[in-house]
């Protein structure tokens, strides 16, 4: 199981506009609350904006119980695909 830093590849900000809100209209892509690039959903490709073509950073999480965790020291290849 994979989730995205908080960070934008174009600054390295956070995302999301709002706490904890991270899509842009439409919930189709993830939106960059500080020059508005938008990203896919299923791979962290950046399909427009100032980052054009760069992707988010995945990290691999882990389920413990009730709530879900960084695995530690698990990056992941953003040219891989997720699976
Ligand atoms: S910091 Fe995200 S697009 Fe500039």
């Amino acid at each position: 199981m994979w989730a995205y830093a908080n960070s934008c590849p174009h600054r390295g900000t956070p995302l999301d506009w709002l706490p904890d809100r991270f899509l842009a209209r439409g919930g189709r892509h993830i939106l960059c609350a500080t020059h508005g690039a938008l990203f896919r959903i299923a791979d962290g490709f950046c399909v427009s904006g100032p980052c054009a073509g760069a992707h988010l950073r995945a990290v691999e999480t882990e389920r413990r119980g009730a709530g879900i965790f960084l695995a530690e020291g698990r990056h992941r290849n953003p040219q891989m695909p997720l699976g």
